[in-house]
């Protein structure tokens, strides 16, 4: 196990000591230890013999691993169909276990995950960019869900509801639903997992997970600690399955009809594939898609709270969550103030190494997201926009993060507010902040509304008259409706997702568990006679 001393060092080693060798100490404390390749498959057994991948640390470009030539093996296809019936197998076996009992497997899950907690959120860190105290939170994020699901496990209760017939009654069951297959996004590559998991085996369900492909190691990590809990407890393995790779894997698990449930996050364009997929062969859906979050900002705002929140939201995670916030609308009577005390706050960040603690700017997960980033600075340039501050990747940076996808994040006033514009309409998963001024609340609502995306919204203000139209009927009409809080950083308790088009479904708590079991309508006969419903006479001996 990964000691705090270990990590301490870790921290404070010279960043000139290779990425690698340090990502080398955290990879052997999460047991990821191989010779050459690392297996991406699990189902009950480890294996994997098809395509191989690196992981690639987005801080400095290099790759991943206790050895320069170690790679993770991927599925074939044959190995991916037997991890499928596996997981049907495991799921038959698991809906018997008594709910309480999944529960106290959770427990041990949970318990196990808190012991791997610094190593795992430092994995984050290496695997996806994020800053250290995120890639903890997150592996937190995991563990509180954990609880949730433990507590679950004993509160999953159905109804009796009462029948028009005499010596009847009926019952509404919630019944395991299958095989859950999560398909996950790098930007939180253990957390929104940690959500399907806990609530599909609370719920009774065998599980298999699809992870990005950009963070293979995460998930092997994750994997391996979940999977010595249940095969400790005599569980099949399989009722957490893995498959690391690409598209392929992915289309093969959602056309799978082992599959009873798909629950997706990522990107619109393959959500929409998702969606559409699932729906033709008439199986759930689950989906969490894009973001475009909006913070509105009203005259009287507490701005030493809303200044450094909208900080958090825009640039924490480097702008890569759902939840980031990506539109700032501001009253009139207050731009110059908050502008200045936010620019001095953009202008005090520094990209850096994500382990260390005094970095707050990790890098963007890929190249990919910066070849984003400058389309969307682009775009804005060339509409005539303000860049206020940042607007370019950094430059110069000392080795090694000089191969790292380090961007400033940026403040951009556009013209003017048109939702309709993609300026304003399109969610870019970069540190890219426009901003709008409004004279009255109702206007900044129409354009936090504007958008498809509806996912988490957010409103400073101290007039409770404020508050109330904005989380009522002709309010935000987002998943998210925070008040003084951030668009981001959302905790386990409530259900997590969006409204509109751009979302289906909820996950994490709130009645999200509702969505991971098969309801049965039991209506139960006690007398002596067998009447129908609606005192229907269907007999010809009357
Ligand atoms: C995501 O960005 O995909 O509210 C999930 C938050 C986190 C989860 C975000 N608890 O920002």
């Amino acid at each position: 196990m990964i000691t705090r001393i270990t990590l301490n060092t870790l921290r404070r080693a010279p960043l000139h000591r290779s990425l690698s060798s340090r990502a080398s100490t955290v990879l052997s404390a999460l047991d990821l230890h191989s010779g050459r390749e690392l297996a991406g498959v699990y189902d009950g057994e480890w294996s994997g013999s098809g395509e191989v991948l690196q992981s690639v640390c987005p801080t400095t470009g290099e790759v991943l691993a206790r050895n320069p030539d170690e790679f993770v093996t991927q599925a074939t296809p044959a190995e991916l169909r037997r991890a499928l019936e596996r997981s049907r197998e495991a799921y038959n076996v698991f809906r018997d276990v008594p709910a309480p009992k999944r529960g106290e497997i959770l427990r041990q899950i949970r318990e196990a995950l808190a012991e791997k907690r610094e190593a795992l959120g430092a994995l984050v860190s290496l695997e996806m960019g994020k800053i250290r105290t995120e890639g903890v939170g997150e592996v937190q994020e995991f563990i509180d869900i954990a609880d949730y699901g433990v507590g679950l496990s004993r509160m999953m209760n159905g109804r009796v509801v009462a029948s028009e017939r005499p010596g009847h009654s009926i019952l509404e069951v919630p019944n395991p639903l299958g095989v859950v297959a999560v398909l996950s996004a790098f930007n939180f590559p253990v957390a929104v997992y940690g959500w399907n998991l806990a609530l599909s085996l609370a719920a009774g369900n065998a599980t298999i997970w699809k992870p990005a492909p950009s963070t293979p190691l995460c998930s092997i990590a994750v994997t391996k600690i979940v999977s010595t809990v249940l095969e400790r407890n005599g569980v099949p393995g399989a009722v957490a399955g893995l498959v690391t790779g690409g598209k392929d894997v992915g289309v093969t698990v959602v056309d799978s009809k082992l599959v009873d449930m798909v629950s997706f996050t990522g990107s619109e364009a393959v959500g929409r594939q998702v969606g559409q997929a699932v729906q033709s062969r008439f199986g759930k859906v689950l989906l969490e898609l894009s973001g475009n979050n909006a913070a509105v900002v009203m005259p009287d705002a507490d701005l030493d709270m809303a200044v450094p929140s909208v900080f958090f939201g825009a640039v924490g995670t480097a702008g890569q969550r759902c939840t980031t916030t990506r539109r700032l609308y501001l009253h009139s009577s207050i731009v110059q103030s908050f502008l200045s005390r936010l620019e001095t706050l953009y202008q005090s960040v520094q990209p850096g190494d994500p382990l260390d603690p005094a970095t707050l700017l990790g890098p963007l997960h890929t190249r990919q997201a910066m070849d984003v980033y400058h389309s969307a600075v682009e775009r804005l340039l060339q509409s005539g926009a303000e860049i206020l501050t940042g607007g370019a990747a950094y430059r110069d940076l000392p080795k090694p993060l000089d191969g790292g996808n380090f961007v400033m994040p940026t403040i951009a006033i556009p013209q003017s507010v048109d939702v309709t514009d993609p300026i304003w309409s399109t969610e870019t998963f970069a540190p890219v902040l426009c901003v709008g001024v409004f004279d009255e609340l109702e206007q900044a609502i129409e354009w936090n509304n504007g958008v498809p995306q509806g996912l988490s919204s957010s409103l400073w203000t101290r007039d409770i008259r404020n508050v109330g139209k904005w989380i009522g009927p002709a309010g935000s009409d987002a998943g998210i409706v925070n008040v003084n809080v951030g668009t981001s950083g959302a905790e386990i308790g409530a259900a997590f997702g969006g409204n509109k088009p751009l979302a289906l479904g909820r996950e994490s708590g709130g009645d999200a568990w509702k969505q991971y079991v098969r309801w049965s309508a039991c209506t139960l006969n006690f007398s002596n006679a067998a009447p129908l419903a609606q005192g229907v006479q269907f007999s010809n001996s009357a």
